[in-house]
């Protein structure tokens, strides 16, 4: 086989079979392929697309890159959830306790924050000194003694991912849903668990900005999950203003401690409760979604999903962080709060959520390229979201920042984030689609 007749082959829209698909994941392991002719045959992707068949054979040719996580030893379904990307979106914080506090076991292996989304491994790391496992076995033994853990992708599960995300990226060759959808799944199937669940966000602050894309995307992952037996669900969730009122890794970690006591912005909520409630009926710990949801409300209410998220900030971290989170007000803060407001009367129409999180990186708070280190304190916090009537100098939101030259540009981009309206307008439909 040679590589030069897999791109032309792919170039005139054919579809390759399992073999091809499987020599060139192993070329670009070996360094046998090189990358321009790998970045040639991405871009050919890209406008070619992917038959389902091509885009499962791609998944498991990534999933076997590298190891696939054993977690046979942990009793019981286990089953993962995965964002495709989000402003302001810290459910993972929420969701997690609460489905392990239910005896089900949570196994995550999570990503850092790039761009203007944030990193679920990156919000927890503000909880001082709250790590990653030292190893799988670790990581494996945390699932079974407390039903919850938490681990940074390691390159050992799915490394073909590693490089041809860093090709995609280079290339412009990310916007392609097979290839998105074989990053993501073979990622997650590498991660040993039983069925996922998965958040496909949607909307001007997520990668899929309109509901065809968003649906597709959700249904080949599930196509590609049920192809090797894993149990399979996907809610799209709206993106169109930030999740919640926080966004910004401390910020956010605080919002999710007020919404296991109880006190959750109701957008975060609903998507918590909707996940969750897939979640529970993969692991056949329900049989419907009601009682699912209920289920989880009460682990709310009665406290047992806060002592779940504090007994695995300690198992992470250590007693110091246990305390940290009981007394969230303890957390540092940005050394400003500026307050923006509204500059007239009116019904908020839109929030422009990729705006706020690219904002919000510019302050510090996120990474415009991996590797880059982040501010913990910056960010900011709604005062009102999409459909709430504001007065004149009512305040919108409060920017936590660190001063320091070049912040200008953020604050140009959070003062045109909000589009106002003399007629009433109505709040942002949240979950825009499920399948199983
Ligand atoms: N997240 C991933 O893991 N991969 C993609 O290609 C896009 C989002």
């Amino acid at each position: 086989m040679r590589m030069v007749d897999l791109i032309e082959k792919k170039k005139c829209g054919l579809e390759l079979t399992s073999d091809e698909i499987s020599f060139i994941i192993k070329g670009i392991m070996s360094g046998e392929i090189p990358d321009y002719q790998m970045s040639a045959f991405l871009m050919a992707v890209c406008f070619q697309g992917m038959t389902d068949q091509e885009a499962t054979s791609l998944t498991f040719a990534m999933r076997d890159s590298g190891k696939i996580l054993d977690l046979s030893s942990v009793p019981g379904k286990k089953i993962d959830k995965h964002s495709s990307g989000g402003v302001g979106d810290k459910t993972t914080l929420v969701l997690a306790p609460i489905i392990a506090s239910l005896d089900v076991p949570v196994s995550k292996m999570s990503g850092r924050g790039l761009g203007f989304t944030g990193g679920t491994i990156d919000k927890l790391a503000c909880i001082h000194p709250f790590s990653s496992p030292d190893s799988m076995d670790d990581y494996v033994n945390m699932i079974r003694e407390h039903k919850i853990a938490i681990s940074e992708q390691t390159g050992d599960l799915a490394p073909a991912d590693g490089i041809l995300y860093a090709l995609r990226d280079a290339t412009d060759t990310v916007q392609s849903i097979p290839l998105i959808a074989s990053s993501i799944m073979s990622k997650k199937l590498a991660s040993g668990c039983d069925g996922v669940v998965l958040d496909v966000t949607c909307g001007s602050g997520a990668f899929m900005t309109n509901l065809e894309d968003a649906s597709h995307l959700a249904k080949l992952m599930i196509t590609i999950g049920k192809s090797c037996g894993k149990s399979m669900a996907a809610v799209i969730t709206s993106m169109e203003e930030p999740l919640g009122y926080a966004i910004g890794n401390i910020l956010e970690v605080k919002e999710a401690i007020m919404a296991l006591h109880g006190q959750g912005p109701d957008d975060l909520m609903e998507v918590v409760y909707k996940l969750g409630s897939y979640m529970l009926l993969l692991a056949d710990r329900t049989d419907n979604l009601s009682d699912a949801r209920k289920l989880m409300e009460e682990q709310v209410n009665n406290g047992k999903a806060y002592a779940k998220f504090r007994e695995w900030v300690v198992l992470q971290g250590d007693a110091s962080a246990g305390k940290l989170v009981d007394m969230p007000a303890s957390f540092p803060r940005a050394e400003r709060i500026d307050v923006i407001t509204a500059e007239e009367d009116g019904y908020i129409k839109l929030i422009d959520a990729k705006a706020l999180g690219t904002a919000v990186m510019m302050l510090g708070g996120g990474r415009k390229e991996k590797g880059d280190s982040i501010d913990e304190t910056a960010g900011i916090v709604l005062h009102a979201k999409v459909a709430d009537y504001v007065k004149k100098g009512d305040p919108l939101l409060e920017v936590h920042w660190n001063p320091k030259d070049g912040r200008e540009e953020a604050f140009q981009l959070i003062r045109k984030a909000f589009v106002m309206s003399k007629e009433k307008t109505e709040p942002v439909k949240l979950i825009l689609g499920e399948f199983t």
